[in-house]
């Protein structure tokens, strides 16, 4: 008898366009285990409401990121893709997680700090916000999924997640399966173009700072080519924040060409500058997206397909998170219904 494969969750929040730092550090690895892996991959809209979204925009955004996640290889017969908000379970779950979370834990998360900070007044700082990681944690622990696969920034996230499902396990007995992050060698950590000591973020003002999956090729180009880099000549892999922008984009351009960082630097031992490997890393990344991107624009003009992807996917995720609630309900001494 063949063993049953392990299951791994992850999610995306709709709450901006995706980031070629989204591609190479979660989707990009997304579809490469669906061959391998009992997958469930969701559209996090729940999470994005903890900082204001317009409804019209949220709604838009939400069908784009599922047409996004298809055309760039996911496929609806090997893995469930659905709307977090679709499965009640999730907001069920997060609150009662939310009843077993220590505020010292939620306060010590790096994203939370970071985004509060740029919520001037604490007044607008909706408790949601604190509370993220925990409602990240029932996403993951509803699946009992042995895996997430996500970017570096997400390790924290991780981290919290394995320390409130112990929590509740030796509270209650055990019930979750403790998950490990999934982080890939290669493009875990994509910096903004204009600020490359900064995580690549989609949600960042500046026109310079992040290449989006569906940019045109020609704003590609035009971004690549802005991209802060130093005032030396040396095409190599470095550690030295004051090479930071060169890393970057020899990061961009090995995580698109899968080759050796050997490979690549040798790619440009007979470069002129800095000019060459801009307009190399755009080139790679115009032609990597473009395949998606014509997938896309086909896939976005058929609502009615998306949504019913949707709804299959959310159907295969109820049948497997309601079944975890109602064990948690029981441990915890829930009256059944
Ligand atoms: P989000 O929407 O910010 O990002 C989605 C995924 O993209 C990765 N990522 C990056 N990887 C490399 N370089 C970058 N510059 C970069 N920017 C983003 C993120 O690490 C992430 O994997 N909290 C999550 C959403 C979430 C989730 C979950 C993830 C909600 N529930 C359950 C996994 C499991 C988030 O904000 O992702």
């Amino acid at each position: 008898m063949s063993t049953p494969k392990k299951r791994i969750l992850s999610g995306i929040q709709p709450s901006g366009s995706l980031t070629i730092g989204n591609y190479l550090g979660a989707l990009k690895q997304w579809v490469a285990r669906q061959e391998v892996y009992d997958c469930f991959y969701c559209i996090v809209d729940l999470h994005a409401i903890t900082v204001p979204q317009d409804p019209t925009e949220l709604r838009e955004k939400t069908r784009e990121v599922a047409a996004i996640f298809i055309a760039a290889g996911l496929d609806p017969q090997k893995a469930a893709i659905f709307v977090q908000s679709h499965v009640t379970a999730h907001a069920e779950l997060g609150w009662i997680l939310t009843c077993l979370a220590p505020l010292g834990w939620l306060y010590r998360m790096t994203q939370f700090k970071d985004k509060s900070a740029k919520q001037a007044q604490e007044e607008s700082i909706g408790a949601g916000l604190l509370n993220y990681p925990t409602l990240m944690a029932a996403d993951i622990l509803l699946y009992q999924s042995s895996a997430v696969p996500v970017g570096d920034d997400q390790r924290q996230h991780l981290e919290y997640t394995r320390d409130l499902a112990q929590r509740f396990n030796h509270l209650y007995g055990d019930t979750f399966t403790i998950p490990e992050a999934m982080i890939p060698e290669i493009g875990a950590r994509i910096m903004g173009l204009d600020t490359p000591l900064a995580k690549m973020s989609k949600s960042e003002a500046s026109e310079a700072h992040a290449v989006f999956m569906l940019d045109a090729p020609e704003v590609i180009r035009k971004k690549m080519m802005r991209a802060v880099t130093d005032s030396g000549r040396d095409i190599l892999f470095s550690d030295d924040p004051e090479k930071a922008g060169v890393n970057n984009l020899l990061t961009i351009y090995q995580a698109f060409s899968g080759k050796t960082r050997e490979a690549v630097e040798a790619d440009f031992a007979n470069a002129r500058g800095y000019g060459d490997l801009k307009k190399a890393v755009a080139e790679i990344t115009v032609e990597s997206l473009r395949p998606m991107q014509e997938e896309y624009h086909k896939l976005i003009h058929e609502p009615g397909y998306l949504d019913g992807i949707l709804r299959d996917g959310a159907a295969q995720a109820r049948a497997v998170a309601d079944k975890t609630l109602a064990t948690v309900k029981h441990n915890i001494g829930f009256l059944a219904s």
